[in-house]
């Protein structure tokens, strides 16, 4: 099973991937943890470039960047993981590069839509939570500085609908939480969705 978070920064992914994974292994399944970009060795290279504060990216460079850190990532881990019938927990995926790049920074979506395949070799998500949370409440939790962090409010409004689009589009593998809750109160709104999937025959 493949599980993607989505959401922009703060929106809480990181915490929901952990109580996620810990409730899982501790039920007994095998988990694979892991993350967009820098879930590989060269993915971790490519992630240093993408989020230095000082390096000037051209939009479609950075497009190339993450598509690069996500064809490694799934041929070197996601795939593997995959075949040997673990649930892999992924915080962001595919969905990110269209909410940003595309949304975001404007860039074609049926481009990136047709690159995103060729990264990912059309290995889709079972299940992807969509944290949602207004950007004014992530720049309150305390945004970053990195080189994507750094955007102001309007980018990531236009990153926030386009998410919310993305996953208009795609209901059925898209689950939109609200991420302005208790951590606690949404880790048990995604843990039923993934209990329900797992218990389907
Ligand atoms: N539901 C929540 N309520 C209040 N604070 C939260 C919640 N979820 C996350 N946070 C806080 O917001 C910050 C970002 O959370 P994190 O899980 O790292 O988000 P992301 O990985 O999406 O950037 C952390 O300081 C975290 O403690
Ligand atoms: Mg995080």
């Amino acid at each position: 099973m493949f599980i993607s978070f989505e959401g922009i920064d703060k929106s809480g992914k990181s915490i929901q991937v952990s109580l996620l994974s810990d409730y899982l292994k501790n039920k007994g399944y095998q988990i694979v943890k892991t993350c967009e970009p820098g879930g590989t060795k060269l993915g971790e290279k490519i992630k240093a470039i993408l989020l230095h504060p000082s390096n000037k990216v051209s939009k479609i460079s950075e497009l190339f960047l993450y598509l690069a850190d996500r064809r490694e990532h799934i041929e070197e881990v996601i795939k593997p993981a995959l075949k040997e019938g673990k649930i892999v927990i992924c915080d962001r995926f595919m969905d990110a590069t269209v909410a940003y790049q595309g949304y975001g920074r404007g860039i074609d979506i049926v481009w990136i839509n047709k690159l995103n395949k060729i990264a990912t070799q059309e290995i889709l998500p079972d299940i992807t939570f969509l944290l949602d949370i207004n950007p004014s409440l992530s720049k309150q939790r305390g945004r970053g500085n990195d080189r994507i962090e750094e955007e102001k409010i309007s980018f990531y409004e236009k990153v926030r609908q386009g998410y919310l689009e993305i996953a208009k589009s795609c209901p059925k593998r898209i689950k939109i939480i609200k991420g302005e809750d208790k951590p606690e109160k949404t880790h048990l709104a995604i843990r039923k969705i993934v209990l329900r999937f797992l218990k389907k025959p």
